[in-house]
């Protein structure tokens, strides 16, 4: 039987760059000779889908968002994390429960208490054995948002206080865990960015 796989994850506010260094993570771990899982929060499965198509479309409370992850969550567990690590692929996820803490947490203000509960059900014992947070200030990840012309969802368009709230809970968070939560400077090049991603993958990920 083949060891368990590694979960990696990756974080950041919307803008920040981290879904163009998915596939270069995927890579990574492929060079190593492992498979490899890519996935995204929320989705991941045809019930999460369904759920990100209702939580990016509608405004509602800071709870009914949370359920909502956090139901997505733990279908995406049962069916597709915990499947492919235990038959040791690796898995490389875009968001988990860091953006919950982030976004619910620190943007909608809602008590950690109540997150913490929530995981504690959803995903007992299950946590990213190494986190990338792309960190970038909320203005300019609108203006690089804003140059690309893309469409914003329910979630972007929010005004740029809620940014600064999810990313100084985010900041929070790899305070606490520095070991596992690697914060990596977004506002540089794709290349620059590449080069520290992969060195940093190297040390925490040996
Ligand atoms: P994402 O897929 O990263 O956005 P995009 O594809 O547009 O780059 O995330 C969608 C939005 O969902 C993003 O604004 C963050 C939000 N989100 C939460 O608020 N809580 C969560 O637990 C997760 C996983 C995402």
């Amino acid at each position: 039987m083949s060891a368990r796989g590694r979960f990696i994850t990756v974080e950041g506010i919307d803008g920040a760059g981290k879904s163009s260094h998915l596939d270069f993570l995927c890579d990574l771990v492929r060079a190593r000779g492992f498979e490899v899982e890519k996935t995204l929060e929320p989705g991941g499965t045809p019930f999460g889908q369904a759920i990100r198509g209702v939580v990016l479309g509608h405004r509602t409370s800071a709870l009914a968002e949370a359920l909502a992850m956090f139901a997505a969550r733990a279908a995406h567990v049962e069916d597709v994390i915990a499947p492919s690590l235990e038959a040791g692929r690796w898995v490389v996820c875009d968001r988990f429960t860091d953006s919950t803490y982030a976004y619910q947490g620190g943007g909608r203000q809602l008590p950690a208490e109540t997150l913490r509960t929530l995981e504690s059900l959803v995903h007992p014992g299950l946590a990213p054995d190494a986190t990338f947070l792309f960190d970038i200030d909320p203005a300019t990840a609108r203006s690089r948002q804003q140059a690309q012309g893309r469409a914003l969802d329910e979630f972007e368009k929010r005004e740029l206080e809620y940014h600064v709230r999810v990313r100084n809970a985010y900041l929070a968070l790899h305070r606490r865990d520095p070991a596992r939560i690697q914060l990596i400077d977004a506002s540089r090049g794709i290349e620059e960015v590449r080069a520290e991603l992969a060195s940093r993958f190297a040390q925490v990920l040996p």
